[in-house]
């Protein structure tokens, strides 16, 4: 793959993306400057082949920890280990997981708790977790000065005072993020909060609310994982022919009569998911920070890497066995029983404040995204631990415009901030798409796209935004910057 460098850029740029159109989903979801636009489905061929699996494993379902009350803290221990794992039946592969040999628990807790989680590091290497949608500020997230060193225990303390979400957790030690995250390194949080625990959603666990981690992987012809990359690999990202749902190539679920409520992440290293039940309607009630206004009627979405949507299935559009869409491709077959489930759909999900600030007013930082053959750049620079790019003030609002620049290379990135939740403004100079519009921490620019967020900083210290495709962050598409 390295002799593609040497040989003129313009014939590089076409092998890269037929190989890209051949092995990913990224092109079916280019030039689509709006979610709900989308007009075809991608074609994955090297999915379709590979999924040739019958669903016939049952999805799995990550235990749901309440965590221990202790003196008005709600404690949690997850630990990273190695396990074994079957992606596909009776294949083994080697694995990392938090708790168990793949993924990892859903902590579950409540808004503005005090929360404590103690994780043990059991792997040979380094890791840290961060704790991916959080307000909290970097000296209790897990980023790059916070490496928990093999046999030790980091304990870190925070209290979530944000509204409903599905968040996730997963590493995030320099150089090594891509790779843990690929060997099966992820976890959720759902946070509740007082209009949640009141609304008439599902959200009876693994009965009519499921959490749906969706990834791609290459695996060996044993069925074994590896994460090795070539160059290309790391200027595209690495995605594999495998799809899998929790960690299983083809599983199913049973779902109840009525709503069934899926909270989908993309845990993907690179792959942006083309989501869909082939032309039937489901409902989107949450973005990555939490409920939407109200319940937004869809036929197809789109998330990159590190976003999440909660969605709801109605049992009644379905066939007794039906199928959620990824790329094109069968990824988790939904069966049908008679249990009954919620089969009322509430009008409002929640308040998500009106923009009503002046936004001329605000001041405007520019961020440029940039993917040549050899770099992948925010504002020309790559990330440099020891530099902080810019500051911002606590508390004051700042419009940050953030563009894709490659025309050429065609790639999207999935743009992400630690420690806050953002609002979208504009995509390309237009309101965004309604499913844009609630609360954000990761947006994705397809190739040539601009977009404007309002941020605000309520934590401290210091923080970085980087592109989610992890590879890229790895190269450098990454930046620090101190909030005073
Ligand atoms: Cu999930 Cu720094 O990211
Ligand atoms: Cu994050
Ligand atoms: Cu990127």
């Amino acid at each position: 793959m390295k002799k593609t460098l040497i040989i003129p850029m313009l014939l590089s740029v076409t092998l890269i993306s037929n190989a890209m159109s051949e092995n990913h989903g990224h092109h079916s979801s280019h030039r689509t400057s709006q979610t709900q636009s989308m007009e075809h489905h991608s074609h994955n061929t090297e999915f379709e082949k590979n999924q040739n699996i019958k669903f016939e494993r049952e999805l799995l379902i990550p235990p749901k920890l309440e965590g221990k009350i202790l003196d008005g803290v709600r404690v949690f221990d997850i630990e990273t280990t190695k396990g074994e794992w079957e992606f596909i039946k009776g294949k083994k592969s080697q694995t990392y997981g938090y708790n168990g040999p793949i993924l990892g628990p859903v902590l579950s807790l409540n808004r503005g708790e005090k929360t404590k989680i103690n994780v043990k590091n059991n792997l040979e290497e380094e890791t840290t977790v961060h704790w991916h949608g959080t307000i909290v500020s970097q000296n209790v997230d897990g980023v790059h000065h916070s490496d928990i060193f093999p046999n030790q225990t980091r304990s870190v303390e925070f209290s979530l005072n944000q509204p409903e979400a599905t968040l996730w957790f997963h590493p995030h030690p320099m150089h090594k993020t891509a790779k843990q995250v690929y060997k099966g390194l992820a976890g959720l949080i759902y946070i509740e909060d007082e209009n949640s625990s009141k609304l008439n959603l599902p959200k009876t666990y693994g009965v009519d609310d499921f959490p749906i981690v969706i990834q791609d992987k290459k695996l060996k012809k044993d069925g074994g994982l590896e994460y090795t990359t070539t160059h290309m690999e790391k200027i595209h990202g690495k995605s594999g022919g495998y799809l899998m749902v929790n960690g299983i190539v083809s599983p199913f679920v049973e779902i109840p009569q009525g709503f069934t409520r899926l909270r989908v992440i993309n845990g993907s290293n690179a792959t942006n998911y083309n989501i869909d039940l082939q032309g039937k309607t489901f409902y989107q009630i949450g973005s990555d920070g939490g409920l939407l206004n109200s319940p937004l009627e869809m036929k197809k979405l789109t998330l990159s890497p590190g976003e999440r949507a909660e969605l709801l299935v109605d049992s009644k559009t379905l066939k007794d066995k039906d199928y959620l869409y990824v790329n094109g491709t069968k990824a988790l077959e939904l069966r049908k029983t008679k249990k009954k489930g919620v089969t009322q759909l509430p009008k409002i999900l929640a308040e998500i404040p009106k923009i009503t600030e002046d936004l001329s007013k605000l001041e405007t930082r520019e961020f440029v995204l940039k993917t040549t053959s050899k770099s992948n750049t925010i504002n020309g620079e790559e990330y440099d631990m020891e530099k902080t790019n810019f500051q911002v003030e606590k508390g004051k609002k700042e419009i940050w415009s953030i563009t894709n620049s490659n025309g050429m290379m065609d790639m999207p990135h999935p743009f992400h901030v630690h420690g806050a939740q953002f609002r979208v403004i504009e995509r390309n100079e237009k309101v965004p798409p309604l499913n844009e519009q609630g609360w954000k921490d990761t947006i994705n620019l397809n190739a040539g796209d601009n977009v404007k967020i309002l941020i605000e900083y309520k934590t401290d210290g210091i923080t970085i935004y980087h592109c989610h495709i992890l590879e890229h962050e790895e190269m450098g598409m990454m930046g620090q910057f101190e909030i005073k």
